[in-house]
């Protein structure tokens, strides 16, 4: 004790830093939805991807001593192991927390979780039903929070698919991006970011299952600001013609699995097809973001051709996820003004 209040005593008060002094917190960024990168973001980051996918070891460390917990509500194997194999190679560590026996604020609130979770942890990745408890998360946390999939986006995937494109086609502004299928999660993202590299983007979903309105209103406004032609329809044939690429998702998405039967009847026009790909453009390739569920939203013939980029969009989410992570965490912060700043 004496020891204790001698040394307190004695220690100089003069010579620790005055607050004024402190850095100044950078306010986190937070990955919850497309729409919290601007546009020139996302090229920069697609940057900032390829020198990782190129020169991983450069990259070796970066992260070291950082620290990542994931909470997973829903099943996972690319979104799992490609954040953590990446936080790995980085030299970060991860936690995960199995979510999927009950929501992660069934035993206590969101906001006394994220009270916990910033003093231990240097960022949050959430698999989520509803996106609000992502929202939420990210408003509370005083560290960054990441959307790994919520029942509104998934931006992570859609970011990865669009670096995919990025790489075959490199101006993405040229490009004619078509999803038919479901106006789920994946169609939101990608509508967001087809929108933000302003690019042309058909999007045909059944009536009954369309787009959200917000997102759409959303789209429409970084359109204006990229000069993307957006054009949201019910007849897949339409949305397809001359694309440059055709995408699709499973039509009963995670939590909607007692649905598959009853979707399957009204989706079965929207199936991916060797007949519906001839009406795209010759080099036109597949995508999905997979799981996909063969013989229902795609054929055998289709996701297994020449043109189906399907493992090459699974890989960059390895790449377009360090690069987030390597973001977030402080590497690129300087070089990443928030997107107020290109209001
Ligand atoms: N595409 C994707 O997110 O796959 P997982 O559900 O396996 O993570
Ligand atoms: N729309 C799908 C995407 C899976 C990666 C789902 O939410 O289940």
């Amino acid at each position: 004790m004496e020891c204790y209040e001698t040394q307190m005593r004695t220690e100089p008060m003069a010579l620790m830093n005055p607050p004024h002094l402190l850095p100044e917190p950078a306010a986190p960024r937070d990955l919850v939805s497309i729409h919290d990168l601007a546009p020139a973001e996302i090229l920069s980051l697609f940057n900032l991807t390829t020198m990782l996918k190129q020169r991983p070891a450069d990259f070796r460390g970066v992260l070291a001593g950082k620290q990542m917990v994931m909470f997973f509500e829903k099943p996972s194997l690319r979104t799992r192991l490609t954040f953590e194999a990446g936080m790995d190679s980085l030299g970060g560590s991860t936690f995960f927390v199995d979510q999927t026996a009950s929501r992660l604020n069934a035993r206590e609130s969101l906001y006394d979780i994220a009270h916990n979770l910033e003093r231990w942890i240097d960022i949050i990745v959430l698999r989520t039903f509803s996106h609000t408890v992502v929202e939420e998360m990210a408003t509370y946390a005083g560290v960054p929070v990441i959307n790994a999939l919520s029942e509104l986006e998934h931006p992570c995937q859609a970011l990865a698919d669009f670096f995919t494109l990025h790489e075959h086609f490199s101006d993405l502004s040229k490009i004619h991006f078509a999803y038919v299928g479901d106006g789920n999660n994946m169609a939101h993202s990608l509508l967001l970011a087809g929108a933000s590299v302003g690019a042309k983007v058909s999007i045909a979903t059944p009536e009954a299952y369309g787009l959200n309105p917000v997102i759409v209103t959303m789209a429409k406004a970084i359109a204006d600001e990229t000069r993307a032609s957006l054009r949201i329809l019910t007849d897949p044939r339409k949305a397809v013609a001359g694309a440059d690429a055709v995408y699709t998702d499973a039509w009963a998405s995670m939590g909607h699995e007692q649905e598959a039967a009853e979707r399957a009847a009204i989706f079965a026009p929207y199936q991916v097809n060797a007949a519906l790909m001839q009406l795209a453009k010759p080099h036109a390739l597949f995508m999905h973001c997979l799981p996909a569920h063969r013989g229902c939203e795609v054929t055998d013939q289709v996701i297994d051709s020449v043109n189906s980029v399907v493992f090459d969009q699974a890989e960059n989410r390895l790449h377009i996820q360090k690069a987030i992570l390597v973001w977030l965490l402080g590497g690129g912060v300087g070089r990443f003004p928030s997107r107020s700043a290109h209001a």
